[in-house]
């Protein structure tokens, strides 16, 4: 039987319809709106693709959004320099360096130069560890919009086989965690696979819940994928440009073949892609309502 796709265009759209209503709702009462810097260093087309839709999401939603350009020879002092500057503004409540950074900038260094309050990535250790242990304050937001996806399409993870291909820091590492933990739309036993996995097919086959984040196209054929598994595909991959110069993009799963075995999957685009831009801003909301005071 055909999966159910589930649209992250959808429940994106949900989610922003109800970080509207909470922004509106910001402003009447406490005259708060939230503000959200994005940081661009150079012309990479995907960071320059992935920012502009962040700043016109978080305009669309009402908030105070500042773009800031930087060129791809900015010193890393410099942009510390700059760092610190936003840290000082209590009209932005979120700071986000759109990553790579040219390689002459160390971006650890970069990274912990964030005042962890308005680190709406989290991906400050401060944030990592409290992630960690159970005390997020901020979610990391590809893995927070795979979240809510599962848990909004009405997904089981309690007692789950939940597989993860993949250990980034910004997307492996981080949702097996989160699903690990004793929580909501969580309780998983969960699997981390890598590039020194033996036998990936071995392990993905036994996933309830497979998520995908390999960075490779197609890296998920159908034999790899249980019966009725649901599978979340994260992978954003540059294959081809259209007539138009826009770029084809495909995941890292065969979607077309697993859409025929597996119970419900993750389009590419409109899948993960929306749902983690919508969790920036609800972290930006959030990071409103705690420089503030707002419970
Ligand atoms: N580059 C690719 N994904 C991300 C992300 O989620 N945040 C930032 N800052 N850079 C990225």
């Amino acid at each position: 039987m055909a999966a159910k796709i589930i649209s992250g265009t959808e429940i994106a759209k949900q989610i922003r319809e109800e970080i509207k209503e909470e922004v509106k709702n910001l402003k009447e009462k406490y005259n708060v709106t939230p503000g959200l810097v994005t940081i661009l260093v150079g012309e990479n087309p995907a960071s320059v693709s992935y920012v502009t839709g962040k700043q016109k999401t978080a305009k669309e939603l009402g908030f105070y959004s500042v773009q800031d350009n930087q060129p791809a020879d900015i010193t890393e002092e410099a942009l510390l320099t700059l760092i610190d500057k936003y840290n000082q503004d209590p009209l932005i409540h979120g700071i986000l360096v759109q990553l790579p950074l040219p390689k002459h900038i160390n971006e650890n260094k970069v990274l912990y130069a964030i005042n962890p309050d308005k680190d709406v990535d989290a991906f400050h250790p401060v944030n990592v560890g409290k992630l960690m242990i159970g005390e997020a304050n901020y979610y990391p937001c590809t893995p927070f919009g795979i979240q809510q996806m599962l848990i909004r399409s009405g997904v089981q993870t309690d007692g789950a086989e939940v597989v993860v291909v993949g250990r980034s820091n910004i997307v492996g590492k981080p949702i097996a965690i989160m699903m690990a933990q004793k929580a909501k739309g969580a309780n998983a036993t969960v699997t981390i696979c890598h590039t020194g996995t033996k036998n990936l097919a071995e392990h993905t086959r036994r996933a309830d819940i497979l998520i995908v984040a390999a960075g490779r196209p197609k890296a998920i054929t159908a034999d790899m994928v249980k019966e009725g598994a649901v599978v979340i595909d994260v992978g954003v991959n540059r294959i081809g440009m259209t007539s138009e110069g826009k770029a084809i993009l495909c995941g890292d799963v065969d979607f077309d073949a697993i859409k025929e075995k597996a119970s419900m999957i993750t389009p590419v685009p409109g899948g993960v892609g929306p749902m983690t831009i919508t969790m920036l801003m609800l972290n930006t909301v959030k990071a409103a309502k705690v420089a503030n005071g707002i419970a």
